[in-house]
């Protein structure tokens, strides 16, 4: 049982699309996942394929601490994987009023800790870093990053973890940054530049690295059909990259 968020500070990284895919992956192990939606956008919930009741219980009620995560999960397209969902007209703005609410930033813990347990829960940060993405920490047992190998993205990193630490010394002493992901990595055709931002991400992370995630089609192909990628394109080499990193992420113990 281990809760890992998926967190960094900037957006369009592929946070949730690596949420997603190590979700069903994790399920099509045998083991089971659920997916935590603390994004606004609600695009893990989309991606998973599960159908939101209308009206119906959310992320945002559980962050509120008016319903459990119990009330709300739903089952997705994978057998062995549930979503915890997030839709825009209710999580948007509640970091205004969590933020004059004493003890929100332990409400997702909390409601974690009485939620019937799974072997792995993945969290779906926000693209900024906020009360959303502290939330989610606070929950965590370790944090992943994701990062396109670029000169930008990869300044910004010590920022996320940065607040990783923060949140390690006021709450939490086990969590860590155990994973940095280098996602959407284009071939080597395309240039140097790629080459060597993935050369300074090994030389500045070290192990912490994990196989890189190549930009492919079929992941944008996946979300709009509604379908975690690796039970949209099983033999895609795409969803082979996720799982070199799962296989990565087991062999390393990262989700303790
Ligand atoms: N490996 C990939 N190859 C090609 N496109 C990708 C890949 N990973 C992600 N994308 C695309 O990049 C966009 C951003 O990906 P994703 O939604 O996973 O990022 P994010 O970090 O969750 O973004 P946000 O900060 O908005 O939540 C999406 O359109 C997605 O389909
Ligand atoms: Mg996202």
């Amino acid at each position: 049982m281990s809760t890992l968020s998926i967190a960094n500070a900037a957006g369009s990284a592929g946070k949730t699309t690596t949420a997603v895919a190590l979700g069903a992956l994790i399920a099509q192990s045998g083991r089971t996942a659920r997916i935590i939606d603390c994004d606004p956008q609600g695009n893990a919930t989309h991606a998973t394929g599960a159908i939101v009741p209308a009206g119906g219980p959310t992320i945002a009620d559980i962050l509120s601490g008016t319903r459990t995560i119990t009330d709300a999960e739903l089952d997705t397209v994978v057998p062995g994987l549930t979503v915890v969902p997030a839709q825009s007209a209710t999580l948007e703005g509640i970091e205004t009023t969590l933020s004059r609410t004493v003890g929100a930033e332990q409400r997702l813990r909390l409601a974690l800790e009485s939620a019937v347990p799974v072997d792995v829960t993945i969290i779906d940060c926000p693209g900024s870093i906020g009360l959303l993405t502290v939330t989610a920490l606070v929950a965590s047992d370790a944090a992943f990053t994701v990062a396109m190998p670029t000169v930008k993205e990869l300044a910004g990193l010590p920022r996320i973890e940065g607040v990783i630490e923060q949140v390690r010394l006021a709450y939490r002493p086990r969590l860590r940054l155990v994973g940095v992901l280098p996602c959407k990595v284009p071939p080597r055709t395309r240039g140097r530049l790629y080459t060597e931002a993935l050369e300074l991400l090994h030389k500045q992370w070290g192990d912490r690295v994990t196989p890189s995630v190549r930009d492919s089609v079929r992941v944008p192909e996946a979300y709009a059909a509604r379908t975690p990628l690796p039970a949209y394109e099983p033999t895609a080499p795409v969803t082979a990259d996720y799982r070199a990193v799962l296989a990565c992420i087991d062999a390393g113990g990262m989700l303790g």
